[in-house]
């Protein structure tokens, strides 16, 4: 059930993606109503369901890749502490306290939870899956609005956002960057907009893309490739543990390179499995150029800097 005041937000920030996607379009049409159950606009509805709209293309509506991912992956937070995690992700309270804070991309919460902590006035936070269903109920989330929604097709009006911080999410949609020019319009003039893991071109990551047209999975039967990696990832910690991989001929033999390469030494079976189903059965997996996201920025006349693990630029 919507309060009303969440609905009174709505009001003001979403938009239909379909009207503002049709050919004649960029309408930003507002929502003429609510019920306990729906979100009404002038031609189209769009379900709620547990309070969270479901405002996605209605051809998205059923399956997104990530609902095949999102409910195994339990990635650890990579940071010992969380002013760690906050210089690495370039945030600062001073940006977000009494803000409102949009996050793009919620995978299993791990970013809610960091943001949570910089006292914004209220977080709306968007991501393209099912799984977000499952994970608002995980905490007794306060001052949290949860919209399905695909970034590429944002259900939002222009200059709402105060914050926009999306973590390795960009380079998992279809076009990252219409996303990022989908997010840009949606922040207001003044704030910020700040990206964290996202997927640049390096070594490491080239090798995995390869490995991951190589091995194909995310084109294959999700249940069969969730057990190919499993089973990987457990011959691999095998491997590791007893130190036969050392002793192993690898031009005869090798094993999916992110497993190996994940980055971490001594790590557990589910862990190498937790990394393998996030890089190799997601439907899109962009290798972006560090070149390419600044030109995003400047396309939108703003500069980005670097953060330790991202970009961020002022609008
Ligand atoms: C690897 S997870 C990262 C999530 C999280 N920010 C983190 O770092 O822990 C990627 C997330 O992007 C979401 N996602 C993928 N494509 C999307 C899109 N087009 N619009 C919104 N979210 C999307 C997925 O559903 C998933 O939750």
């Amino acid at each position: 059930m919507l309060s009303t005041r969440i609905k009174k937000l709505l009001k003001d920030i979403i938009i239909c993606p379909v009207a503002y996607n049709i050919s004649d379009g960029k309408r930003e049409v507002s929502p003429t109503r609510f019920s306990s159950t729906k979100v009404f606009f002038n031609k189209n509805n769009y379900n709620i369901f547990n309070g969270i709209a479901d405002l996605r293309m209605p051809e998205d509506q059923k399956y997104t890749a990530y609902d095949d991912i999102l409910p195994d992956w339990n990635t650890e937070e990579p940071y010992t502490s969380t002013e760690q995690a906050l210089d690495a992700d370039g945030l600062n309270k001073i940006h977000i306290k009494n803000k409102l804070v949009l996050i793009a991309g919620a995978g299993n919460g791990r970013q809610i939870n960091l943001v949570l902590k910089l006292e914004p006035k209220l977080i709306v936070v968007i991501d393209f899956s099912n799984y977000i269903d499952t994970l608002s109920l995980k905490k007794k989330y306060k001052n949290i609005v949860f919209i399905k929604g695909d970034l590429v097709n944002l259900p939002f009006k222009c200059n709402k956002f105060d914050y926009i911080f999306s973590g390795g999410t960009i380079q998992a949609t279809r076009s990252p960057e219409l996303a990022h020019r989908n997010l840009w319009r949606a922040l207001k003039r003044n704030g910020y907009l700040n990206y964290s893991h996202i997927y640049l071109e390096n070594l490491h990551n080239r090798r995995v893309s390869i490995d991951r047209l190589k091995f194909n999975l995310h084109n294959k039967n999700k249940k069969n490739s969730r057990l190919f990696l499993k089973i990987y990832s457990y011959f691999y910690y095998i491997l590791i543990k007893t130190r036969i991989l050392k002793i192993v001929n690898r031009k005869l033999f090798r094993l999916p390179f992110l497993i190996e390469l994940n980055g971490k030494a001594n790590a557990n079976a589910k862990y190498y499995y937790d990394g393998a189903i996030d890089y190799y059965i997601s439907r899109y997996r962009h290798v972006i150029r560090e070149d390419d996201v600044f030109d995003w920025f400047i396309k939108c006349g703003a500069k980005a800097i670097r953060t330790k693990k991202g970009f961020i630029s002022k609008k």
